[in-house]
């Protein structure tokens, strides 16, 4: 294969990051202390909640609010086919049953019309998902939940920095999970957050997060601490370590820059693409604020003379490199072997997944960058 001369992707990591983490290495504290408090602390108020729990992944997160909900056996969990894996893998483990719906053509967000049509007496929670860092349409879902009494959780892997409408991702509803994982809008190698305004929720996540013991751990060896503690039940070993909280810290701070920049890159992408015809450009509201994780787009593979699979490797060969979000999870052997899906069972992700091509997007992405990756794809879909 090609060298990879346009990535897909590239941490921004500068001598501040490393200068916070060499500092928090030096302070001998290197698991779950001052700096995840302090993250909390700062994350809670950037995104509007009252409560954040920094833990070490979006997964986590999803996992934690629905154990602490004591979602389970019986209870069943409206997710979007159109999703990474983890979203609805955590169902799973809790003993529920993900119940998969379809998205919006416009966006690959979860159709709120699709929701209402998935819930029955067994529905417990819905879990949107902002793809690619388009918030969903929460007046609708957050309708929808209260008329069925629903809890919301919303997957924020990808939307840290969002607006709704005005609303900060991560302050509506009644959880939102961040991802820190190194490709995402702000990093910490790996990690993640649950953002909530509902303290039981939080205090409960909390427990869960380490072991199930009753104080935070990392009181047990601050002054004053004791050496005794309760196992209140059974919990998991989900917390964050400071080294990776000083780089959160940092991050969160370079946030809004980062994602003015993808916004900038976006921009060009759009300007570059408008009138390409073999390609659809990603749908988006202007009403939100959003942050762009990814720019998906989606090659017309009916009408174009190169299909998806082949224009990703002619940019492959040409050294840069793409990536396709998502592969609808019912195609996934794991989900097959559930027996509730079948491929046609969701029109609009399957057509979406079909043409489906994130091209790169990250903070350091230069101009010519981008206006090389639009003449190449251009090349590509109009051979001589
Ligand atoms: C939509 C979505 N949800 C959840 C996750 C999981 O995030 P993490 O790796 O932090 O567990 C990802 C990660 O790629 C994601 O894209």
């Amino acid at each position: 294969m090609a060298e990879m001369r346009i990535p897909f992707f590239k941490p921004s990591i500068d001598d501040s990051d490393i200068e916070a983490v060499a500092e928090s290495l030096r302070s001998g504290w290197l698991t779950s202390g001052p700096n995840v408090k302090e993250l909390e602390r700062e994350l809670a108020e950037y995104c509007g909640a009252t409560y954040v729990n920094a833990v070490n992944s979006a997964t986590a997160a999803l996992h934690l609010a629905l154990c602490a909900w004591d979602i389970g056996p019986g209870d069943e969990v409206i997710a979007p086919v159109y999703t990474f894996s983890a979203t609805a893998n955590v169902v799973i483990h809790t003993g529920a049953t993900p119940v998969l719906v379809d998205v919006r053509d416009s966006d690959a967000n979860i159709d709120p019309e699709a929701i209402e049509r998935a819930i029955t007496p067994r529905t417990k929670v819905i879990i949107p998902v902002d793809f690619a860092g388009e918030p969903c349409q929460m007046d609708a879902i957050l309708d929808i939940a209260q008329r069925h009494r629903l809890k919301v959780l919303t997957d924020a892997a990808h939307s840290v920095g969002s607006d709704y409408r005005g609303k900060p991702v991560g302050s509506m509803g009644d959880a939102t999970a961040f991802s820190f994982y190194a490709t995402k809008n702000m990093t910490t190698g790996e990690g993640g957050a649950l953002a909530t305004n509902d303290q039981a929720l939080s205090d409960r996540a909390r427990v869960l997060t380490l072991h199930g013991i009753t104080k935070d751990g990392w009181n047990r060896y601050a002054a004053g601490g004791t050496w005794r503690y309760d196992i209140a039940e059974f919990g998991f070993k989900d917390n964050l370590t400071d080294l990776a909280a000083s780089l959160g810290r940092r991050q969160l701070k370079r946030l809004d820059g980062f994602n003015e920049r993808r916004a900038q890159v976006v921009q060009r992408y759009f300007a570059n693409l408008r009138d390409e015809e073999h390609v659809i450009l990603p749908g988006f509201d202007e009403a939100n604020h959003r942050a762009w994780h990814l720019f998906m787009i989606r090659i017309k593979n009916e009408q174009s003379p190169v299909q998806r699979d082949e224009v990703i490797d002619q940019l492959a060969a040409r050294g840069i490199q793409t990536s396709v979000h998502f592969i609808p999870l019912h195609y996934f052997t794991a989900y097959q072997k559930l027996e509730r899906w079948q491929k046609g069972d969701f029109p609009v992700a399957e057509r979406i997944f079909e043409g489906a091509i994130s091209l790169p997007l990250f903070p350091d992405m230069t101009d010519d960058e981008v206006d090389e990756v639009c003449h190449a794809l251009r090349e590509i879909l109009h051979p001589a």
